[in-house]
């Protein structure tokens, strides 16, 4: 053990060694049933969502038919951190993605700022990523069966609305599948990503059959700020590939299929994306998917003239949407999960349910707030705000490698980044660089936020930390590890 391990105060590291074997402690060990396929559905199902349905219209406006070229740039400037993802994940299979890295890393109050800061990623989106369901159910009772929900029961107060219904049911009846069970929740999502394959299929196939390259020009009307600032919010439609490692703890076997898992996801989606991207322009005009609320199916409908096909793609939508809405909530539990673990979030919270071996009261706590804030929050600028938030996270997991190769460089490393610490630096500098293209209320936004979270870990982490005022509980950053 290095002496950094020992540093007290706010900067407490966590052991790598005691982080896995605390996670087989009575009532806190969570069930080992998630394998290869099971872990890359739950990527793909967080990733493909809002992001390819909704926001790409706001990308099209932004970048035009380069908005093709934005989808590449986002990709490859996850990739890097998706590197960085693997290497974390598979030598720390432990709840709780970034903050538990960090914790390993740069200490407790750093780590507390990303557990914060992750509840944009995450909570935050999950409540904004329901509203965006509940908007394209709306659309497909429209398309299918000329009847719609009314304002009133069907979108929030700052639209019309009083209270966004739709968007509360889905979040309860997710929250219900994940209170009975990671193994019977994953079944479920690798059904429904196969529907949303299967659809985006549907519209490549249908979109390349009706294709013209009249839309192709100009390409590139905003030049390449255009494309930039489009990847800053396009990116949200790549955000999930993380969430495999929120679910780390859950693996069967977290060194081979954690990686695979990660990185295919990301490949998978990216494939997807480039090809739906080029097919949407060859049927619409980015100005026609702009102002839509379902901008791909917008383009089947207005740009192919074909409303059969917008209706299936509205309801392959909300099935799409709704894998996004159950992995990205898993996510936000398990994060939360190891917060409350820790001491830094009330530890009775993380008491798992002996019946179904899942963390049941903190997520049903989760889920009621994550449908008040759906049923009352609209979309809107919540997508900047949660990329800001998720950039962040990707560049302290960069980071948090380079110094844990330091620190640790014998810890058991089953995937590790080719070229480190180029390949991580490279992964901060897209973050950063995708940041700086977000507006500057975005970045007002954020520094409040963290600064609420700094004021509530004073008052109640800091005095509460498992790590400070228990550090038998965890034995392998208090003694010698054994060799
Ligand atoms: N990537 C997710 C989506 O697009 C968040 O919905």
């Amino acid at each position: 053990m290095t002496d950094t391990s020992r540093r007290p105060g706010i900067f407490a590291i966590r052991d790598v060694r005691s982080l896995i074997t605390e996670t087989a402690e009575e009532g806190h060990g969570l069930k080992k049933a998630v394998g290869a396929t099971h872990l890359t559905a739950m990527g793909v199902g967080a990733i493909i969502g809002t992001g390819i349905f909704v926001v790409i219209g706001k990308g099209a406006g932004i970048a035009g038919p380069a908005v093709i070229l934005s989808f590449v740039l986002a990709a490859v400037a996850c990739a890097f951190s998706a590197l960085s993802y693997a290497e974390l994940a598979s030598s720390i299979p432990v709840a709780g993605s970034a903050y538990t890295y960090t914790y390993a890393t740069l200490g407790e109050v750093v780590a507390w700022i990303i557990g914060w800061d992750l509840i944009l990623e995450y909570g935050v989106s999950v409540a904004a990523i329901a509203v965006g369901w509940g908007g394209n159910l709306n659309a497909f009772l429209d398309a299918a069966f000329g009847f719609a929900l009314p304002d009133a029961i069907a979108k929030s107060p700052s639209e019309g609305g009083v209270v966004n219904l739709p968007a509360v049911v889905v979040v309860l009846a997710i929250t219900f599948l994940l209170v009975r069970g990671v193994t019977e929740s994953a079944r479920v999502n690798l059904v429904m990503v196969a529907v949303k394959l299967v659809v985006l299929t549907f519209f490549i196939v249908v979109a390349f059959a009706n294709f013209s390259t009249d839309n192709f020009q100009p390409f590139a009307p905003a030049g390449v700020n255009g494309v930039t600032t489009a990847a800053a919010i396009i990116f949200f439609a790549y955000i999930g590939f993380d969430a495999v490692s929120t679910g780390s703890e859950e693996a069967r076997r977290p060194d081979r299929d954690l990686p695979l898992a990660i990185i295919g996801s990301l490949v998978i989606c990216t494939v997807f994306y480039v090809l739906t991207a080029v097919g949407a322009i060859g049927i619409a005009s980015p100005e026609q998917m702009e102002g839509s609320d379902a901008p791909l199916a917008t383009a089947l409908d207005e740009g192919a003239g074909m409303d059969w096909a917008a209706a299936i793609l509205a309801l392959g939508a909300v099935v799409a949407i709704t894998s996004v809405v159950l992995v990205i909530m898993y996510g936000q539990t398990r994060i939360f999960f190891a917060m409350c673990r820790d001491g830094l979030m009330p530890q009775r919270l993380a008491q798992v349910n002996q019946r179904y071996g899942t963390p049941a009261r903190l997520t049903i706590v989760l889920g009621l707030l994550i449908s008040v804030l759906a049923a009352l929050v609209p979309l809107g600028a919540i997508v900047e705000l949660v990329n800001i938030g998720t950039l962040f996270a990707f560049i302290v997991v960069n980071i948090g490698v380079i110094i844990l190769r330091r620190t640790r460089p014998e810890m058991p490393r089953p995937y590790r980044v080719p070229w480190s610490p180029v390949l991580p630096l490279i992964g901060v500098a897209f973050a950063i660089y995708l940041m700086t293209d977000l507006p500057w209320e975005t970045w007002l936004r954020f520094a409040a936020w963290l600064a609420l979270g700094v004021v509530i870990y004073a008052l109640y982490g800091y005095r509460n930390s498992r790590v400070r005022s228990e550090p038998e509980a965890t034995p392998g950053w208090a003694k010698e590890p054994e060799q």
